[in-house]
């Protein structure tokens, strides 16, 4: 195999080891990291926690300190050369005699920006760039945006009917419609139970909210629904529980929750971003959900098409995509890992959750 492809194959292995982190260790990047040596791979790691090691440091702390002289050593980000909340792991790897460096994405962290490379390469270390860049973007685009943009990463999410409304405009038909999906209903529209995504769905939703750094809806979702906005049907990471509020109409917001009454979605993401909530899903409603999609400043949508018929309600938001950039997943089973190609900065992807 020719250097090249190999040192593509370990750099793939790195942003799969990173990816493990996701919901664990924001604000920072997901950070993989594989040493290899004579064609063999000595040792793995990934930043599992915010606050504890780096992905370099797991991989070479595990090795003996003689170990890894000589090595190549794989990693997505460039590494620190700071002391943080842990100490340089630019540093370490000199001190572990490593021969060659290679990385994927700069890292845009004025603390760091070039000064890690610059620190290897003052060793002796050969380093090679900016192999998988884009991949490693696409991963990391949470960090990326919020480091870049100086706002969160913003998701919008919406369940949807067969008939394109998101929510009934009067309980009784949805109840009955919607009778077979037991379990925790939310609010609606007209006052009564109703629950639009499947079990599957669900889940997937769950899912999602432990992969994002807050959660928020508007007033009247907060009124109509009293959504928990927690993630109770799968493991990992609670998101901060958002309400947007001009009006001051909520009197019972919990304390944990940030009660917030921004006049537009460009100050909210600012408030947000002076917060260091790296990332956002929205789940609506209607006005709000239209507010951020008139705004321009969201970068995906995820819809859960339920297999529900309403006749009538609400409609859900009508998200104008070419065709090339919707995604259409057959399950939410098998959607749970969501690898989409990059599609550039500028292009926003519509994810639809079949039933
Ligand atoms: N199917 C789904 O996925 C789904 C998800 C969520 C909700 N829903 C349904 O959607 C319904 C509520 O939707 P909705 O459209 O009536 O209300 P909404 O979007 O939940 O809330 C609208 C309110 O949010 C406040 N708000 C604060 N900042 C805003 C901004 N920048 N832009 C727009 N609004 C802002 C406004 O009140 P102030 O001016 O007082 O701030 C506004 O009246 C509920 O019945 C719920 O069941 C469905």
């Amino acid at each position: 195999m020719r250097q090249e492809d190999l040192d593509i194959m370990y750099m793939r292995r790195c942003l799969q080891l990173a990816a493990n982190g996701l919901g664990r260790v924001r604000p920072n990047p997901l950070v993989g990291c594989v040493v290899v040596k004579e064609g063999a791979v000595l040792s793995e790691g990934y930043h599992q926690e915010y606050g504890h090691n780096h992905a370099e440091r797991n991989a070479l702390l595990r090795l003996p300190a003689e170990a890894a002289a000589g090595a190549t050593l794989y990693v997505n980000l460039e590494p620190c050369s700071h002391f943080g909340k842990t100490p340089p792991c630019a540093d370490l790897i000199v001190e572990r005699g490593i021969r060659r460096v290679v990385c994927c994405n700069d890292d845009p962290n004025p603390l760091v920006a070039g000064r890690g490379f610059a620190k290897l390469e003052a060793a002796g270390i050969e380093v090679v760039r900016h192999v998988l860049e884009a991949e490693g973007r696409e991963l990391n685009r949470r960090f990326f945006t919020f480091m870049e943009q100086q706002r969160p990463y913003v998701i919008l999410k919406w369940a949807q009917s067969a008939d394109g409304f998101m929510a009934p405009s009067g309980g009784e038909v949805c109840c009955n419609n919607i009778a077979a999906y037991k379990g925790e209903a939310t609010g609606g529209h007209g006052g009564q139970k109703y629950w639009l995504s499947t079990p599957g769905q669900n889940m997937l939703n769950h899912r999602w909210r432990t992969e994002e750094a807050a959660i928020l809806v508007g007033s009247q979702t907060y009124l109509d629904d009293r959504p928990q906005l927690t993630a109770r049907h799968w493991h990992g990471s609670q998101p901060q529980p958002i309400v947007l509020d001009r009006r001051h109409r909520l009197t019972d917001v919990p304390a944990h929750w940030l009660h917030l009454d921004s006049p537009d979605i460009p100050s909210l993401l600012t408030t947000l971003y002076e917060k260091k909530i790296q990332s956002l899903i929205v789940e609506g409603g209607r006005k709000v959900l239209d507010a951020f999609l008139a705004s321009g400043l969201y970068d995906e949508v995820r819809i859960l098409q339920s297999p529900q018929v309403l006749g009538s309600g609400l409609e859900a938001p009508v998200v104008h995509t070419p065709p090339a950039l919707r995604y259409a997943q057959g399950s939410a089973r098998n959607a749970t890992g969501i690898p989409l190609p990059n599609l550039g900065e500028e292009l926003r992807r519509v994810l639809i959750i079949e039933p």
